[in-house]
């Protein structure tokens, strides 16, 4: 009696606590590694089932969307799922005042609506091998850094032309793993005729937008929709008007069940770019000085900008997509340093790093993460100054056009287009100021030895930057518009006597004599002893299972929908729905003003739990965005495009409690396509799993 009580209560616990949340971003080639824990978490797919070369498998319908983003294959008839923020310069570029498919949103009524888009590209991953003994090939320890390089060049080279077929979209790289003590082969299927099929509006897909971006509650509708051709074959083709429907080796089947606490989770997709094997000195680095330094400079950047912004509707224009950009790594950096705080990751780091150090005394380890620290000494502050220098006067978009008109004219190519596209969004009075901060900032914040002597030479001249402010806008040609859209190669010679080029070629002169060779030395010995220090850890812990860092190549990421507590008191729940985005909605505000459309459908009824977005712990990072997020029978229920900024530390260090991805609910998405856009007749080439 007394032991069926236990057993239930032990059922009933298991039952209603979430399952550990898991860490880690895996080779998809590695799967079988995974798997059983995969299944112990609730996956009831085989390894087979998510990667395989000998037969279909989800992997198939997954791509690498343009160069950043990740997308997946939903119909047999190649239509393709990524987020709205992914397919955003597409969207854009279809966009007039007559057509403004980026306000308005866009959807094709049948196939011949669908738009094309040069240069856009799809990657089906054909397979990934390990390639480590090849790379290495005529490589043996008595060789110089620099003869290691070429062997691992002109081997990788040599596997690379062996395997790929450029006239067949057949593209391959190789690509070090684990700091360079593995290498893989990637070969790829590039598709290049990828039309867009739909678009929400923005105030949709991208509702909430800055103001909400990295946070949680979440309600944007971040999806749109495109569609990849092939030739006749079904083989990649340039585009042409009778390219057909690419046939996928696999789709997604999407799940209409939905989501609740506790449900496993499966990302697929291709992160960036991580750093979980660093030692405490850069992770110092990052967290107190780099994200720090920076988010003052950009807040300050930010400030400028939206005091404009707000005086001026066209102004606003201008600047939301660059506003936008600014504020997102902005934001994401504050949750990263905040994260490494309160983990105290430095700390623990160290202490590691003692641990590791007892364990390596006497072998050929030893000594590693001092010699690591004594090239971050050396390295730190050139590659302050670099970022100082980066965040600062390279920001000022004058000396940038300066910069870029110099290129083109040298380079030969026409400048009129490059002053239209400036002009078109520049403001200068929010330019004018950012220089005056920007060049404050770093007088003040770099040491005399860190400034070029052009720099200090000029401000002692001027007496004050707003003094050099007025006399270089005052006098540069980069400020005229028609000016500049005349100039040809004969006008070289002005253009390299203005002083908006001579303060940008001063400062890059600077950065290439006095920065770059002090952080290219030290970048190649961080390489190598990274190698070093990651081969080392892994035999320090000989238990411990260690995926390699991001590097934009298809990893599987595991987890389970969760909420989270981002402060003493309050809990997040994992669903957000429609009637949220109703509490939110507010005609004033630009972030926050609906589609009428969709307040109508709401006040009809019946909408009120209509999920939108939901969270997970899947281990992501930048490039995940419009990953495939699939259920537990490989069915898909999501869409990935975010995380909760308290958790953006996961490219350095993962916390199971606060590290949460951010997901469109797949059922808000067929909402979207079906009340908002009326374009139901896609519905008929998806399949639903339930
Ligand atoms: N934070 C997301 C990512 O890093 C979305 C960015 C786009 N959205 C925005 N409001 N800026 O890419
Ligand atoms: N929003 C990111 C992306 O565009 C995803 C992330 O950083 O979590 O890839």
């Amino acid at each position: 009696m007394k032991k069926r009580i236990v057993l239930a209560l032990l059922a009933a616990a298991a039952l209603c606590q979430p399952l550990p949340a898991e860490e880690g971003m895996w080779l998809p080639v590695l799967i079988s590694q995974r798997i059983e824990d995969m299944q112990a978490h609730g996956f009831r797919l085989t390894a087979e089932d998510v990667y395989s070369v000998n037969q279909a498998s989800l992997k198939d319908a997954v791509v690498l969307f343009g160069s950043g983003c990740t997308g997946e294959v939903v119909s047999r008839d190649g239509l393709l799922f990524t987020n709205h923020h992914c397919g955003y310069s597409q969207i854009q570029q279809h966009s007039s005042v007559e057509h403004d498919y980026l306000k308005d949103g866009f959807w094709a009524m049948s196939r011949s609506e669908e738009l094309p888009n040069p240069g856009l590209t799809v990657s089906f991953l054909e397979r990934m091998d390990e390639v480590t003994e090849a790379v290495l090939r005529g490589y043996d320890a008595s060789m110089s850094e620099a003869q290691r390089d070429s062997v691992v060049k002109a081997n990788s080279d040599a596997i690379v032309k062996s395997v790929a077929d450029p006239d067949k979209g057949i593209r391959a790289r190789v690509e070090a793993l684990y700091y360079a003590n593995q290498y893989f082969l990637f070969v790829y299927k590039v598709y290049r005729d990828v039309r867009l099929v739909g678009a929400p509006p923005s105030s949709i897909g991208k509702f909430g937008g800055d103001t909400d971006n990295w946070m949680w509650p979440r309600h944007t509708g971040d999806f749109s929709v495109f569609r990849i051709y092939a030739g006749r074959d079904n083989e990649p083709a340039d585009y042409a008007a009778d390219n057909v429907p690419y046939t996928p080796k696999r789709f997604f089947r999407i799940s209409r069940a939905g989501v609740k606490e506790g449900d496993f989770t499966f990302v697929y997709g291709c992160p960036g770019s991580t750093k979980e094997y660093v030692t405490s000195d850069e992770v110092r680095y990052v967290g107190e000085v780099s994200d720090p330094e920076k988010i003052a400079l950009r807040t300050q950047r930010l400030d400028i900008q939206k005091k404009y912004m707000a005086q001026d509707p066209a102004v606003r224009i201008q600047y939301s997509s660059k506003n936008a950009n600014v504020a997102n790594a902005w934001k994401k950096w504050q949750g990263e340093a905040k994260g490494i705080a309160r983990l105290k990751t430095v700390a623990a780091k160290q202490a590691y790093e003692r641990r590791f150090e007892d364990w390596a005394r006497g072998g050929r380890y030893e000594g590693l993460t001092g010699r690591l620290a004594a090239v971050y000494a050396r390295r730190n502050p050139a590659y302050r100054a670099y970022e100082y220098y980066t965040e600062t006067v390279r920001t000022v978009e004058l000396l940038q056009l300066a910069g870029n008109v110099k290129g083109a004219l040298e380079g030969k190519r026409p400048v009129a287009p490059l002053a239209e596209s400036f002009f078109k969004d520049y403001y200068r009075p929010i330019d004018e100021e950012i220089f005056v901060a920007m060049l404050e900032a770093f007088d003040r914040h770099m040491a005399p030895g860190y400034k070029p002597e052009y720099f200090k030479k000029q401000l002692a001249a001027y007496g004050s930057v707003a003094a050099w402010r007025d006399d270089l806008y005052a006098r540069s040609l980069f400020t005229d518009r028609a000016r500049v859209a005349a100039l040809t190669e004969a006008d070289l010679p002005q253009v390299l006597a203005d002083p908006a080029w001579e303060l940008y070629d001063a400062f890059y002169q600077w950065y290439r004599q006095d920065l770059q060779p002090v952080i290219e030395d030290a970048s190649r010995e961080l390489r190598l002893l990274y190698r070093d220090y990651m081969r080392a850890q892994m035999e320090f812990e000989p238990g411990k299972a260690f995926y390699p860092d991001a590097n934009l190549t298809l990893r599987v990421a595991y987890g389970h929908v969760a909420g989270y507590s981002p402060s003493d008191a309050v809990h997040y729940s994992p669903v957000s729905t429609l009637k949220g985005i109703m509490e939110k909605d507010n005609p004033d505000i630009f972030d926050y003003n609906i589609p009428q459309a969709l307040r109508d459908i709401y006040a009809a009824g019946g909408h009120e739990a209509q999920p939108v977005c939901f969270l997970a712990t899947n281990h992501t990072s930048g490039g995940n965005s419009g990953s495939p997020v699939i259920n537990a029978d490989g069915n898909l229920i999501g869409i990935n495009f975010d995380r909760v900024w308290e958790g953006t530390m996961s490219d350095i260090v993962f916390d199971p409690d606060y590290c949460r991805n951010i997901s469109l609910d797949i059922r808000y998405l067929l909402f979207v396509i079906r009340e908002i856009g009326h374009a139901g007749w896609l519905f008929d080439e998806m399949e639903f799993a339930d």
